[in-house]
């Protein structure tokens, strides 16, 4: 492991989107590294913003935070999109006198949000009201989260160093990523701040962790289509008769980008350590995703499953779908346009400060669906078998919402 940088251990970290998916586990990560972290959380439920926090924060750690972890964290009742954070004035000046650095991972992750203005707030505002409040020219560094997919529909090779080349777009979640991008950018820059751009692909649980929870959006979304694929196997497969394939929507030779949080966490805590090169942009991805023929045949090969083919028409109905292929179109249906195209995502910068500290995670994907596709063997099917939310988790309220 790299030698922290001195700023970042003497001094507190502040944290976005701690309740998230990235963000708690992030919390996690700089607790258990001895940091001290403020973290920015709204109430929900009923439940105060701590308890809800901490609530979180268990569910993800498996077991009761220990003292010292605790100790060192102070949730702080907020919201982004209120001048000064909606903080009291002298919380503001603890953070201003005490945090030397800031990860933003706060976001609203939804593809299509109903109300854009609220949407573009979140994005757009919510970075300028944190530097305003924070950045007193302390020389506070800024960490944000953004997505490799930022590069937008396209195939072919996206640089980290690129961000608006003419690209189209598969929804507001990814203009916006790009426009917030910018935004953080011009003022980090006119304040004289250090940023750091980290851009994860699609974020999963890590399928190596034993008795880890994969009830995100995204990994359950997932989970539930290689337990579908397991239940089919049990019941209707069996019968050679009745239903030659289960035909799902996507090209082939497209390949969906998918990496474990663990690898983003600790990708992102070492480049952040690493505070002479840290200022720069970051894609935190799989260096060689797997195709989707691959992925499918893999879950062939462990269920003992004929049949399982892409459908490589986006917008043709599936002919004479059968049940099975209707609620696994559903399933995946928010990803549906990722299943067709495929960046190759260049992650130079990235390997440059990771090499022989973080190893790449490569075939994560094929990883994850085999071992889901494993347990639906010996389980029984329920559809998010995988979700077990927590109260105050109000992220899988809508879960299969998000996206990367
Ligand atoms: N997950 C992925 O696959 C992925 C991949 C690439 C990039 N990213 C980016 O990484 C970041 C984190 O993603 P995630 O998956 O962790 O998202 P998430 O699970 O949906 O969590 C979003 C977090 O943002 C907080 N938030 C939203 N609006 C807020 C506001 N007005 N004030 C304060 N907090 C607010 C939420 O708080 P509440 O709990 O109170 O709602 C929650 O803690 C996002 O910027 C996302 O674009 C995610």
């Amino acid at each position: 492991m790299l030698g922290w940088d001195h700023r970042m251990t003497a001094d507190g970290v502040f944290v976005t989107g701690a309740t998230g998916f990235i963000g708690r586990h992030l919390v996690l990560g700089l607790l258990e590294r001895g940091f001290r972290v403020f973290a920015l959380t709204r109430g929900a439920n009923g439940m105060q913003a701590g308890d809800r926090l901490i609530r979180v924060l268990q569910s993800a750690y498996g077991r009761p935070l220990p003292e010292q972890m605790l100790a060192r964290l102070q949730p702080l009742d907020g919201d982004l999109v209120k001048p000064d954070l909606g903080l009291r004035q002298h919380v503001v000046e603890q953070l201003a006198a005490e945090v030397g650095q800031i990860f933003h991972c706060a976001g609203d992750t939804r593809f299509f949000p109903k109300d854009r203005a609220a949407y573009r707030a979140i994005h757009l505002d919510g970075p300028l009201h944190i530097l305003r409040a924070i950045d007193r020219g302390q020389g506070v560094r800024f960490h944000h989260v953004s997505t490799a997919y930022v590069a937008g529909r396209r195939n072919g090779t996206a640089f980290e160093d690129e961000l608006a080349v003419g690209q189209s777009f598969r929804n507001p979640y990814e203009r916006v990523k790009l426009e917030a991008e910018q935004t953080i950018r011009s003022a980090c820059e006119s304040r004289g701040i250090g940023l750091t751009i980290f851009r994860p692909s699609i974020v999963i649980a890590d399928p190596r962790v034993p008795n880890t929870n994969w009830s995100d959006p995204i990994s359950t979304r997932f989970a539930g289509f290689a337990r579908l694929c397991g239940a089919y196997r049990r019941t209707v497969g069996r019968i050679r008769a009745l239903r030659p394939s289960l035909r799902v929507r996507g090209s082939g030779e497209s390949a969906l980008n998918v990496v474990p949080i663990t690898y983003v966490i600790e990708a992102m805590l070492a480049i952040a350590a690493n505070g002479r090169i840290s200022p720069g942009t970051f894609h935190l991805v799989d260096p060689t995703p797997p195709r989707n023929h691959e992925l499918l045949d893999r879950i062939t090969e462990v269920l003992g499953l004929r049949g399982l083919e892409p459908f490589e028409h986006r917008t043709l109905p599936i002919e004479g779908a059968s049940l099975l292929e209707r609620v696994v179109e559903n399933l995946l249906r928010p990803y549906q346009d990722y299943f067709f195209e495929s960046p190759i995502f260049d992650d130079h910068h990235a390997r440059r400060i990771l090499n022989g500290v973080v190893e790449p995670r490569s075939a994560t994907a094929i990883e994850f669906l085999a071992r889901a596709a494993d347990t639906s063997r010996a389980t029984e099917f329920t559809p998010i078998h995988a979700s077990v939310p927590q109260k105050g988790d109000r992220s899988l309220e809508h879960a299969g919402d998000h996206f990367p």
